[in-house]
């Protein structure tokens, strides 16, 4: 089975390097072609073109940033002819209803679509210690669980596609809301001239602590939010579409617009291709202004 691979940015490339070191054929496409040199290094096909990809694999994982991006690569006149007979993995992080708009137009294709997006970051994806969410029937998910194998010990069956996509999203919207959270109460004890290590003992010690905190924790004392993993631009078009679609189905969204303000402060603050735990900054900074 040869598989191509679209997107090899922070996630994308971790993930075919993946493929390549467990002697998958892989042929991979990037917009940006100088990003695909550690695959080409490493023996993958390159292709200049999307539908060169796709057109000679049978199975295509997509790793883009958006919808917009995945229909210019995938679903644009010239390279949307060549998904007939072909199955497409989308392991990006939309909305349900996009994920389910594009199942249409590959089936449209004449192509088979399941959704594959993932919990984790770049340290898991080169571990292969993702957590990996699958959206699609039962017989697409056996069929392709091996391959899923390579970036998950254990790939779980979320349901039917449009499932998996709303699972990510209500994951992520846990990201924004935990952060900001913790951010507030960080800076608050801070200010009010309470002990960090006190603060954080009993923190840990409690039903309230969440693993991020600790992860974060660093970041947010030194101000070094350099070379992020995932960058708080990503954080935002995530809040955006869960918010979309939080509102279709008529839940109080009120807490997260807060969260949601927050995160444009801190992209105003020019971090938006920073480690989102600059959050903290954007808070400290609402409080200095004050
Ligand atoms: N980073 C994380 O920790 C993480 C974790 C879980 C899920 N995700 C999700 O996974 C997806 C990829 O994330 P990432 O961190 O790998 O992002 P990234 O480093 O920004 O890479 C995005 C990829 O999409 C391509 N792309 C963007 N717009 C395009 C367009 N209009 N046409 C063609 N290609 C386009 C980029 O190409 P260029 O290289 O040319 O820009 C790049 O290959 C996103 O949906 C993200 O939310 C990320």
């Amino acid at each position: 089975m040869k598989v191509a691979f679209l997107g090899t940015g922070l996630m994308g490339l971790p993930m075919a390097q993946r493929l390549l070191g467990a002697n998958i054929p892989l042929i991979a496409y990037n917009r940006t072609p100088e990003k695909l040199e550690p695959l080409k290094a490493a023996g993958a096909e390159i292709a200049i073109k999307p539908r060169q990809a796709i057109a000679v694999a049978d199975c295509v994982i997509l790793m883009l940033t958006n919808t917009p991006a995945i229909y210019s690569v995938l679903l644009s006149d010239r390279a949307s002819h060549s998904i007939a007979g072909r199955t497409i993995i989308q392991m990006g992080t939309i909305t349900p209803t996009e994920s389910k708009e594009i199942q249409d137009a590959v089936v449209a294709a004449g192509g088979e679509y399941i959704e594959a997006p993932v919990l984790g970051s770049v340290p898991e994806a080169k571990t292969g210690e993702l957590i990996v969410m699958v959206g699609g029937n039962q017989l697409q998910y056996e069929r392709n669980l091996e391959l899923l194998k390579n970036f998950s010990p254990n790939p779980i069956h979320v349901g039917a596609v449009g499932t998996a996509a709303a699972l990510k999203l209500a994951l992520n919207q846990l990201i924004a809301s935990q952060t900001a959270a913790f951010a507030l109460s960080l800076s608050f004890a801070q200010l009010q001239g309470v002990n960090v290590d006190i603060f954080m003992d009993i923190l840990r010690s409690s039903a309230l602590y969440a693993p991020t905190f600790d992860k974060k924790l660093p970041r947010m004392l030194d101000g070094d939010y350099s070379h992020p993993n995932f960058p708080t631009k990503h954080l935002m078009k995530d809040i955006e579409f869960f918010l979309e679609e939080a509102k279709n189905v008529g839940l109080n969204i009120k807490s997260l617009e807060g969260v949601r303000e927050i995160i444009e402060t801190t992209m105003k603050m020019s971090f938006g291709n920073s480690d989102y735990s600059a959050i903290f900054a954007a808070i400290n900074h609402t409080l200095e202004g004050k």
